[in-house]
């Protein structure tokens, strides 16, 4: 695996790579790695990528500032991990390389009502932080593919609208959220989770998955205040409990039978959020 600090550097490498006819495969990740991102790697080395990885904790998205601070950092672990997993490059630049002329000279881009939404609601600015440091990276690898986890499904919807409005013909691969045993969705955050604080975490899966199963025979409105009691009940301070169309993320009140759904939860214990979702088939 290469490793690259410096924009000029990689760019210089890809572009070689790619007149010798090299697809390249972007996972762009803020460190912290685990399996989730390895089964990224995987997929974009499946479809026959040259595999590179960013790991660039960018300060732009992060509306809370402790949430920055405590976000964890294992970049000597991460390298090993990447490693193993046979990545080709990875780009591991500093803030000053991202944003040389400071934060707020890079471009943002507007996602209108994806921005009003869930986590656009709820973490004012974050998607405007995505938005600018995924526009900075894609410009920078220029790849082929974008491989992106389920987990953070509204994220996914706004890089998708993000090239759009930039004009790439990216490819964007959406991969399934992976899973600890008891179904806690696999999160750089769960780091920062106590022993107890663990050992009921798996309630916001077990909420999707009573969304999913009773989509036939209860009321939506009477699930998400079973849930939301569940939570609260566990101890976490539940944010949203919201049924969407999985096409466009329009909030539905109500289970509908025509369309795609998407089920999605954002909750909070102690100081740690916590997001997940499930596609209702
Ligand atoms: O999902 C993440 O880890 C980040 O939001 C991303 C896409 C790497 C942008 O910083």
């Amino acid at each position: 695996m290469i490793i690259f600090k410096k924009i000029p550097d990689i760019k210089k490498y890809l572009s070689e790579q790619k007149a010798a006819g090299a697809n390249t495969g972007f996972i762009p990740t803020m460190g912290a790695l685990h399996a989730g991102h390895l089964s990224l790697i995987e997929r974009a080395t499946t479809d026959g990528m040259l595999t590179v990885c960013s790991i660039f904790l960018n300060p732009t998205q992060f509306n809370d500032k402790k949430d920055f601070e405590k976000y964890p950092v294992s970049t000597e672990d991460d390298i090993e991990l990447l490693l193993k997993a046979g990545c080709n490059v990875l780009f591991l630049p500093s803030v000053d390389e991202i944003y040389p002329g400071g934060e707020s000279t890079v471009k943002t881009y507007d996602f209108g009502y994806l921005d009003t939404i869930l986590e656009g609601a709820n973490r004012p600015g974050h998607f405007k932080g995505v938005g600018q440091v995924v526009a900075r990276l894609l410009e920078i690898v220029q790849p082929q593919n974008l491989y992106l986890g389920q987990k953070d499904y509204q994220q996914c919807m706004v890089i998708r609208k993000l090239i759009g409005m930039m004009g790439e013909d990216v490819q964007v691969v959406i991969c399934p959220t992976k899973r600890e045993a008891d179904g806690l969705a696999m999160s750089s955050r769960n780091r920062r989770l106590t022993e107890p604080q663990r050992a009921i975490a798996a309630v916001i899966y077990q909420c999707l998955v009573s969304i999913e199963s009773k989509q036939y025979t209860s009321s939506f409105e009477m699930v998400r205040k079973q849930c939301e009691d569940l939570l609260a009940a566990k101890g976490f301070v539940p944010e949203y409990v919201a049924l969407a169309d999985a096409k466009d993320l329009k909030l539905l009140e109500e289970y509908s039978g025509e369309t795609p759904m998407v089920a999605l939860i954002a909750a909070k214990i102690g100081e740690i959020r916590l997001i997940d979702n499930i596609l209702l088939g």
